[in-house]
């Protein structure tokens, strides 16, 4: 493989706890499989499921490395046997289910996309994690139409600021939760209709008065606990529910007879243990429905902060801080 080296720069969480217990370690660097490619890693989006890992909640699935990092955006060094779509020496991103945060990463080429034009490598590396979960979250299994209305929890995350920009450019109304005015009025700058500062306003009332009484179509949730009986009520007749995390807590008592009176449709899923062909669907309906979007500048990712691939530890603590608003990277 050419000029690669033996050796590479990668990052591990050495136990589990703060971000402190990050570690730039020295790894072999990967060799890429069938239908696999090596890429020299130039920026590492960070994700909330990273910090969960980082904490002990959210052990790599089997196969993936110990290495964090669930998405990257670099140049190919390298094809393994099979993969033939991308060129050596071409820019692109890709979705890994380990082993982003390092010099080098093996992806499988279907989970890997071109760099739409006009967007810059640290914009590349902040997509494919929060771009995959919302297609896959919001359009396949929540089926958001033209015309609906569709409330997100967490607005200004990596995962909101993503879903509020592509459901506004598919033609929802959209109504965004955040924690603070300053996040509310990011929320709105993004396009949202409605910016719910969950502190001091309940999210059940502001939607029903948004959508004169009906309720949200679709919610999109990362919190759980409570939320979710509160999601039953602030959703409509025959309305969606998707649950991708539980920041708040999995369990809690609930009268499912809003449920069942309310026709809902309440599930959920993650991405990461998904097989690398399921992830290629996605990849293939982003880059049929949201590339040429991007391309056009009509979505864009919110980028909040940029670290050098060494400051992994303030990265992370800037996200544990939890002001961000979009984004954080890693350059490499
Ligand atoms: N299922 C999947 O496939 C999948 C894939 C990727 C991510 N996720 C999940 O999606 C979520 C967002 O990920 P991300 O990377 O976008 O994270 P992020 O940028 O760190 O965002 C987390 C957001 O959650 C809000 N929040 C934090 N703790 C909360 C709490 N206890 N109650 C209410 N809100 C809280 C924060 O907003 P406020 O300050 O406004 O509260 C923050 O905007 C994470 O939970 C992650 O695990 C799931």
């Amino acid at each position: 493989m050419g000029q690669t080296p033996d050796m590479m720069r990668a990052v591990i969480a050495e136990g589990s706890g703060g971000p402190e217990v990050l570690k730039v370690v020295q790894r072999p660097v990967p060799r890429p499989g069938d239908g696999e490619i090596l890429v020299r890693v130039k920026v590492a989006g960070i994700n909330r499921p990273d910090v969960i890992q980082r904490q002990g909640g959210y052990p790599p699935p089997p196969g993936a490395p110990d290495i964090l990092g669930l998405e990257i955006a670099g140049e190919v060094v390298a094809a393994g046997p099979g993969a033939g779509r991308f060129s050596v020496g071409q820019a692109i991103m890709a979705l890994v289910p380990g082993g982003g945060y390092a010099e080098y990463a093996v992806a499988h080429e279907g989970n890997a996309l071109p760099v739409p034009p006009g967007l810059s490598l640290e914009e590349a590396g902040a997509i494919p994690e929060t771009y995959f979960t919302v297609w896959t979250n919001v359009f396949d299994r929540g089926r958001l139409q033209a015309g609906e209305t569709f409330l997100v929890h967490g607005g200004t995350s990596g995962i909101g600021t993503t879903a509020i920009q592509l459901a506004k450019a598919f033609g929802a109304t959209v109504i965004a939760t955040a924690g603070t005015q300053e996040k509310c009025d990011a929320c709105l700058r993004l396009g949202a209709d409605v910016a719910v500062n969950y502190r001091s306003q309940d999210f059940v009332a502001a939607t029903k008065d948004a959508t004169g009484g009906r309720g949200a179509d679709l919610i999109l949730d990362m919190v759980g606990g409570d939320y979710i009986p509160r999601n039953y009520d602030a959703a409509a007749q025959d309305g969606r529910i998707v649950q991708i995390a539980f920041l708040q807590s999995p369990k809690v008592e609930v009268d499912f007879r809003r449920l069942m009176v309310k026709r809902l449709t309440h599930t959920g899923s993650t991405l990461r243990p998904r097989s690398p062909a399921e992830k290629a669907v996605i990849a293939r309906a982003l880059e049929d429905r949201v590339w040429p979007l991007l391309a056009e500048g009509r979505c864009r990712p919110v980028m909040d902060s940029t670290f050098a691939f060494e400051d992994v530890v303030k990265a992370h603590a800037r996200m544990d801080g939890g002001e961000h608003i979009g984004k954080i990277v890693l350059t490499l």
